[in-house]
């Protein structure tokens, strides 16, 4: 059904609430540079992750209806609040493209943690779903795991702080009720947050391992454009295109600048 030349040149679209899914983009592009990609940052409606489902599950509807119209052969939900709130109905609905989605990236904290604590940072939406709470029944007896919502860190990173004291502080009073040193493993439950790694390990110290959902997600994708003999034709260069739909170049510029 997705064989023939005509397919496999169209370009793979990426959504995300704002600039975060860019992380999961950037790991897209170093295992898949040949391939063309359209880039839609809803950063008008961030953040999503203090919405209702159904605010978020209509946004994600709209963004990929966006992204279909301009042609793409897949589609990734390249946030984390979104595959929570609206996967299962966009694959339903979608049959025919492949969508792909991103979870919190459980599975490699607790086979990489030794022993000590392994912290969930992500959207409040995020950790009060099912999907959550699935993905925290299947590793709680192995693990000592701990959700931590950030509500407020979107904000931040959407208006370019990636660091500095402000976001220091900010993540100091996250974590001020945990004792650092138990910390094995945090996971970056939300694509935002790849963008303040420097920042969390300076808070947290270097001991703790950080873990984002972005390589299994890029992984994902390549094997499914594969499956479905979909991928692009190695021998040449991508292109990229960002729209977003704050109107303001500033977002567009951020864009690029977080992609570098
Ligand atoms: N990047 C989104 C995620 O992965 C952020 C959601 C939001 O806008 O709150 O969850």
């Amino acid at each position: 059904m997705y064989m023939g030349k005509s397919e496999n040149i169209k370009p793979i679209g990426f959504f995300d609430s704002g600039v975060g899914g860019l992380s999961v983009m950037k790991k897209a592009i170093e295992f898949m540079p040949w391939e063309d990609y359209i880039y839609f940052g809803d950063s008008k409606n961030a953040p999503y992750g203090t919405k209702t489902v159904d605010e978020v599950k209509e946004l994600t509807f709209n963004a990929a209806e966006f992204l279909i119209k301009q042609g793409v052969k897949a589609v990734v939900i390249a946030c984390n609040t979104a595959t929570s709130a609206a996967i299962d109905e966009l694959r339903a609905h979608y049959k025919e493209i492949p969508i792909i989605g991103i979870e919190p990236a459980l599975k490699p904290a607790v086979e990489l943690s030794d022993g000590g604590k392994i912290i969930i940072m992500a959207t409040p939406m995020t950790l009060a779903e099912k999907k959550f709470k699935k993905l925290m029944d299947r590793y709680a007896e192995e693990a000592d795991i701990i959700p931590l919502p950030c509500a407020g860190l979107v904000e931040l990173i959407e208006s370019g702080v990636t660091e500095g004291d402000e976001l220091i502080q900010f993540l100091e009073d996250k974590f001020q009720d945990i004792d650092k040193d138990t910390i094995s493993a945090v996971v970056l439950g939300c694509t935002h947050y790849p963008f303040v790694k420097k920042a969390i390990s300076k808070v947290l110290g270097e001991k703790a391992i950080l873990i984002d959902g972005s390589e299994g997600t890029a992984k994902e994708l390549r094997r499914r454009l594969g499956k479905n003999g979909i991928l692009g034709d190695k021998g040449r260069k991508g292109q990229i295109k960002i729209y977003n739909s704050l109107k303001d170049n500033k977002v567009i510029e951020l864009s690029y600048r977080l992609l570098e």
